[in-house]
């Protein structure tokens, strides 16, 4: 068997993996990355596409954000249509901040260019990763390199393989809590080859259920329909995806909506978990390998960028002075700002979907929120104040 050495082992090739294993090379540390699918699979592979300005700033301090700069889609404000009618929700001129539009295959295309200028170690189509020893100073990896079978040993293992991936699964029965809750529906969402028809996202809350009218480029929309909970892809023509989208973002009984060819398409769970501590040893959990939210709030890739921020930065103190006090501190502090996290993805999931269980007085209590949301400037600059992370970056700087 051969054997590898390096300081931090990465599982995982996303954008937690990926930005990681930059980070630490940025303060000289070395990590090798192992990740299940191949380049082209993680690098087309469509999620999420609201970065908040923190985010795009940790990116820039990293150096790879020159094409998002120059690419990405600055917002300040977003629609909410409810009741046939549209208000708009001016979160920069509430908070000061604005978010951006730019894709996450977009991120982890910029973030392997990155590694491979820097000479880094990813090893893509690795199937077979197994942990070993994760509770002593030697963590390993065992696992197929190159058709060769091959231990990496490390100081640290990352544990950054994503909700169905192998780390979490590692550890013992008894060595975590796991909180969890699951939604009556999920989203069918769209990639499609046309313009938007929008200049900012449009939220639309409807008896036929929620929708969404996102962006990646001037040329590529982004669109998403509240489904039920196992909705088969086969019951979804192209046809009737668009005109279950005309009817939910029809604005005073008007529609509007550019169509155009469907690139992909794919239905999201919409599910809440959390596992406590984010930590086993000298085994470090981050983004969705520890926590995913539903997709309403679009937290999950920012949540994971300020795990692996704070990770790197907890690495750092260990490697320069032999310091716990980060790495000990990592998942509390992490844990804080998930939960936060939590929350508002649960608040804006149950303000914006019509749930099975809805009868004619939740449908009111709703609306009254959504009211409450768009004529008091205290209730929208709260809630803006959560959708563009400010409240996160406020929560950081409380504990430290
Ligand atoms: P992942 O992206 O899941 O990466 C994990 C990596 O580990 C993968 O490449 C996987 O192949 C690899 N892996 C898995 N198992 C193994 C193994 N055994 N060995 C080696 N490698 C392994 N978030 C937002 O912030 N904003 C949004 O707008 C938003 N929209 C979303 C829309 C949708 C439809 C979905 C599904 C998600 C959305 N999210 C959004 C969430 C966001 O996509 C995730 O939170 C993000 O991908 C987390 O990154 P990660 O690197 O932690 O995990
Ligand atoms: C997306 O573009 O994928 C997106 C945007 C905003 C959200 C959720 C998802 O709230």
């Amino acid at each position: 068997m051969r054997t590898l050495r390096t300081q931090v082992v990465i599982v995982g090739a996303g954008p937690s993996g990926l930005l990681l294993s930059h980070l630490l090379s940025l303060r000289g540390i070395e990590s090798i990355v192992v990740e299940r699918r191949t380049r082209e699979y993680v690098e087309q592979r469509v999620r999420a596409g609201l970065l908040e300005h923190g985010t795009v700033e940790v990116l820039r301090e990293a150096g790879v954000a020159d094409r998002l700069d120059r690419e990405g889609l600055v917002h300040e404000g977003f629609q909410l249509r409810f009741d046939g009618g549209q208000h708009r929700l001016p979160f920069t001129e509430l908070t000061g901040w604005t978010t951006c539009m730019y894709g996450q295959q977009e991120v982890v295309k910029d973030l392997i260019r990155a590694r491979e200028a820097a000479g880094g170690a990813v090893h893509f189509g690795i199937d077979d990763v197994a942990l070993f020893d994760v509770e002593s100073d030697a963590p390993r990896a065992r696992c197929t390199v190159q058709d060769e079978p091959a231990e990496i040993i490390g100081d640290f293992v990352a544990g950054c393989d994503g909700f169905h991936g192998v780390c979490r699964r590692s550890l013992p029965a008894g060595s975590f809590t796991a909180y969890e809750h699951a939604y009556p529906f999920a989203w069918l969402g769209i990639l499609a080859e046309v313009p938007p028809s929008t200049e900012e996202l449009i939220y639309a809350v409807h008896e036929r259920g929620f929708a969404l009218h996102s962006m990646r480029s001037p040329r590529i929309s982004r669109l998403y329909l509240q489904v039920g909970p196992e909705e088969p892809l086969a019951d979804w023509p192209d046809a009737r995806i668009w005109a279950e989208l005309r009817t939910r973002l029809a604005v005073d009984g008007r529609e509007g909506l550019n169509e155009g060819p469907i690139l992909s398409r794919g239905v999201t769970a919409m599910r809440s978990f959390v596992m406590e501590p984010m930590q086993w040893g000298r085994l470090f959990l981050a983004g969705d390998a520890a926590h995913i939210v539903p997709p309403s709030a679009a937290k999950g890739l920012n949540l994971a960028v300020a795990d692996v921020r704070r990770l790197a930065a907890a690495f750092a103190a260990w490697y320069a002075d032999g310091t716990m006090e980060l790495l000990n501190r990592y998942s509390r502090d992490s844990l804080a700002a998930v939960w936060q996290g939590q929350e508002f993805s649960a608040v804006m999931t149950s303000l914006l979907h019509r749930f099975p269980s809805d009868g004619a007085y939740e449908v009111r209590l709703r609306r009254a929120r959504l009211q409450e949301l768009v004529t008091s400037r205290a209730s929208a600059t709260a809630f803006a104040e959560n959708y563009v992370g400010l409240s996160r970056a406020r929560l950081v700087a409380g504990g430290e």
